[in-house]
């Protein structure tokens, strides 16, 4: 079984240097992320490979829709086998109750995961596209109504991580980026936290990419992390 709670950031723009880093990992040591551009260049029967080559999948689409058009796309994504998928929750309650149903109750369906407010946007931004209140108001919000909706979490900014936890209790899935090792280069990330504390503080699972994929060792970096982070907290989320 896989425990790991790290999920490795694939952003790659092609499959076969995706690939290439893949070979030096064991599919157990992490999960992995496919976002929109390699999706876009290497298609779903690339996430079949990565499924078959015993990877868990998070299909990182952030599908936004009228509830129909969702619901199909989030059915077709479970099709891949993939281990998580996303949609916006900006997409309301109707949208996200559409993706609930879509994927029948079972272990085998996909985590299904609501983003909230992405983390490139102020306050201002926020307002200008007329929600009124705080980044950390909205966040909230839209935790309470994915949670409503029936979906397994959200993905939130490691500053967010202790008021959404202690908001939304133990059994709502917390998927952050933003995380640095100590001693690793922030590069464009803002507001960085390790991974030990932003487990500590309450994730489930962090999306670490640069760190990984661009180190000379990365199972060496792999498994000193998810050592560091069993002992910040050692039970994940849906363990069983
Ligand atoms: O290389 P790095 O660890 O910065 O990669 C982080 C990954 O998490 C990237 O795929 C990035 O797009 C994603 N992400 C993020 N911040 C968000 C949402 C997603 O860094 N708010």
């Amino acid at each position: 079984m896989n425990d790991s709670r790290i999920i490795v950031a694939l952003d790659y723009a092609e499959s076969a240097k995706a690939l290439e880093f893949l070979d030096q990992i064991d599919a157990t040591s992490c999960r992995i992320k496919v976002g929109k551009e390699l999706f876009c260049r290497s298609g779903p029967e690339f996430v079949r490979q990565l499924v078959k080559r015993g990877f868990d999948v998070f299909l990182d689409l952030k599908f936004h829709d009228i509830p129909n058009t969702v619901a199909q796309a989030c059915g077709a994504a479970a099709d891949l086998g993939v281990w998580m998928i996303n949609v916006h929750a900006l997409g309301g309650l109707k949208m996200m109750e559409a993706a609930r149903k879509a994927l029948p109750a079972s272990a085998a369906s996909p985590l299904l995961i609501a983003v909230t407010i992405l983390t490139s946007l102020n306050d201002e931004d926020i307002q200008s596209v007329g929600l009124s209140g705080s980044i950390a108001q909205n966040v909230r919000r839209l935790a309470t109504l994915a949670s409503q909706a029936g979906m397994d979490g959200i993905v939130c900014s490691a500053h967010e991580l202790v008021t959404v936890r202690a908001s939304m209790g133990k059994d709502f899935c917390l998927v952050t980026p933003g995380i640095r090792p100590a001693g690793f280069a922030p590069d464009d990330q803002q507001r960085i936290m390790t991974p030990s504390q932003a487990t500590s503080n309450g994730a489930d699972y962090l999306v670490i990419g640069r760190p990984i994929t661009m180190a000379r060792e990365p199972m060496q970096v792999l498994t000193a992390l998810r050592s560091d982070m069993k002992a910040a907290h050692p039970v994940p989320f849906n363990a069983t």
